[in-house]
């Protein structure tokens, strides 16, 4: 059994290593030759190549807005991406984006790179002038960053998809107030 003192020094030690983990991790944009890493990455954390493609696609098609790699001691662990998404009907529309896909290697996951990227994208998206962020995915996590199911600004998606699935976050207090329609994301969406 460890004394106390050995655990004590076990406690510094991983305080140390998790500090350290934190100071390495660099949140930056994409590069042009960060796309086969990011592919990776994203193979990696989903099932089946779907959401490799789509964003393979969408950077051919030139409708990337924003992504962002999570580099860990100068690998590409996690990736986040942002495309424009339009809200029909709305007039004036807010300006929106679609967050998607999000991966975060198996190995790497639940050790905050995932809320590194989320923090630091909803910022610049924000520093960016955009005033709301629409996501799809799990109900337990995106609400961690103040998602709200979507239904409750009266925004519908354009795939059929679990109503608690479907979320909005405001960048602008009342960004969304008012606003009603059906959420429109790029083509190659419904291409996948
Ligand atoms: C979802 C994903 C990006 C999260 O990345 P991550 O680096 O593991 O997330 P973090 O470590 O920052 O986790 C932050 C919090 O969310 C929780 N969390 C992590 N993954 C979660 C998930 N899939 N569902 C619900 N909660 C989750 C963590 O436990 C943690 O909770 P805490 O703050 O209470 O401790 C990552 O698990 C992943 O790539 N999954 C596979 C692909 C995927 O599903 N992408 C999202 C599509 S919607």
């Amino acid at each position: 059994m460890a004394t106390s003192d050995q655990l004590w020094k076990w406690n510094l030690e991983c305080f140390r290593a998790s500090v350290l983990n934190l100071v390495m991790i660099i949140i930056r944009e994409e590069q042009p030759s960060d796309a086969a890493a990011i592919r990776r990455v994203i193979l990696e954390a989903f099932d089946g190549p779907a959401e490799a493609d789509l964003v393979h696609k969408l950077r051919a098609n030139g409708k990337f807005r924003l992504s962002l790699v999570a580099e860990l001691n100068g690998q590409v662990v996690g990736h986040i991406l942002f495309t424009v998404v339009a809200i029909e009907d709305a007039d004036p529309s807010p300006r929106t984006l679609g967050l998607a896909p999000l991966a975060v290697l198996s190995e790497f996951q639940r050790k905050g790179i995932g809320s590194a990227l989320m923090r630091s994208s909803l910022e610049r998206c924000c520093d960016m002038g955009h005033d709301a962020i629409i996501a799809v995915g799990h109900p337990e996590y995106y609400p961690k960053f103040g998602f709200l199911p979507a239904s409750r600004y009266r925004l519908r998606c354009e795939y059929d998809v679990p109503e608690d699935v479907f979320m909005a976050l405001e960048l602008r207090a009342g960004a969304l107030q008012g606003i009603r329609g059906l959420v429109r994301y790029q083509p190659e969406f419904g291409e996948m």
